[in-house]
């Protein structure tokens, strides 16, 4: 797969008018985005992201290092016509319907007036909000604010979509909702970039992340290898009872119990010395896995390690 966006040693420094000093936002980051990915840049509050954001949508010109997106050098006005953004916090003119609002912003973005009404309706569809409503935006819910913004950043047909904290103070159903279209994005040949503080969120829909803090890249790679433990699986039975599945550390690594099932992390060279312990101990096998960590833990261990 080709690149949609490369970083190479980008810095970043804004000027601070009233101390008169430099504050660097941006050090050393580097990061390559495939085509049609969905890709999760993470990091605390202050980390840098939106401004990584900026740069890649050409509205911030980095002091040093250079990058691609699309194919052309960041900053390049062609680049930009393939990209739909969503800002973090998206203002609309609220006295305007849905449709009325498409048709302001297509207009800006040099769309006619067929084209914006076939496309309204496509993406109003996609993005599960009513058609011909009489409903101003000034109305809407935020989960739906969230959507229209989605909706406008789709009107130009962009190959890229970058969204800045797309879940951002939505409710768990309006962030699964957010979700199945970033999913559903990807499923129409997109690239999405997103930023995210929403663990699980980027761990559901994202493909590749990078995690950075103040300014720097801490971890970057596929979900599916940072989030792999090499040379560890986890087995699963059902029928078992706390103190039962105690019996089976050693040589289990940790065993946790739920509603009579049991998940046990285990050395993969152990698999069947525990199976067979299980049986002996009369728990129904259940499944054999690698196993996984999350991100959550991902993340801890990384604290833990110092490196945020
Ligand atoms: N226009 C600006 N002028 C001066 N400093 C800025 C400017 N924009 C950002 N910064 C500083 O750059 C650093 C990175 O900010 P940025 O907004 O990129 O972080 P972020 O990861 O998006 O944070 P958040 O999670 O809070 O949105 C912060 O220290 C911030 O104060
Ligand atoms: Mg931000």
């Amino acid at each position: 797969m080709a690149s949609a966006v490369s970083l190479e040693n980008i810095r970043k420094t804004y000027k601070s008018h009233m101390l008169r000093i430099k504050r660097t936002a941006i050090e050393n980051l580097s990061l390559d985005v495939r085509e049609n990915e969905i890709f999760g840049l993470l990091g605390p509050n202050g980390a840098g992201k939106t401004t990584t954001l900026k740069i890649i949508l050409g509205l911030v010109a980095p002091n040093s290092g250079t990058g691609h997106v699309l194919g052309k050098p960041l900053g390049s006005k062609s680049a930009r016509s393939r990209i739909g953004f969503l800002p973090e916090q998206p203002y609309f003119y609220g006295f305007m319907t849905a449709e009325k609002a498409l048709m302001f912003y297509g207009h800006l973005a040099g769309l006619d007036a067929n084209t914006i009404r076939k496309r309204s309706e496509e993406l109003l569809n996609l993005v599960g909000l009513p058609q011909g409503s009489h409903l101003t935006l000034e109305k809407y819910s935020k989960g739906m604010l969230q959507r229209f913004g989605i909706a406008q950043a789709l009107l130009n047909d962009p190959d890229l979509i970058i969204m800045d904290e797309p879940s951002s103070g939505l409710d768990p159903v309006g962030q699964k909702e957010i979700r199945d279209i970033i999913i559903s994005l990807k499923d129409l040949g997109k690239t999405v970039f997103l930023s995210s503080h929403q663990l699980s969120e980027v761990e559901s829909v994202c493909d590749s992340v990078s995690i950075i803090n103040r300014g720097t890249t801490v971890r970057q790679g596929y979900l599916d290898d940072l989030l792999e433990v090499k040379g560890v699986s986890l087995i699963t039975f059902a029928g078992a009872n706390e103190r039962a599945a105690e019996a089976l550390v050693p040589p289990a690594k940790r065993v946790r119990e739920e509603n009579g099932r049991i998940s046990v992390e285990v050395d993969s060279e152990k698999i069947y010395e525990i199976i067979s312990m299980g049986r002996d101990l009369g728990f129904e096998l259940q499944s054999v896995t690698p196993f996984r960590k999350s991100l959550e833990d991902l993340f801890i261990e990384i604290v833990r390690g110092e490196k945020i």
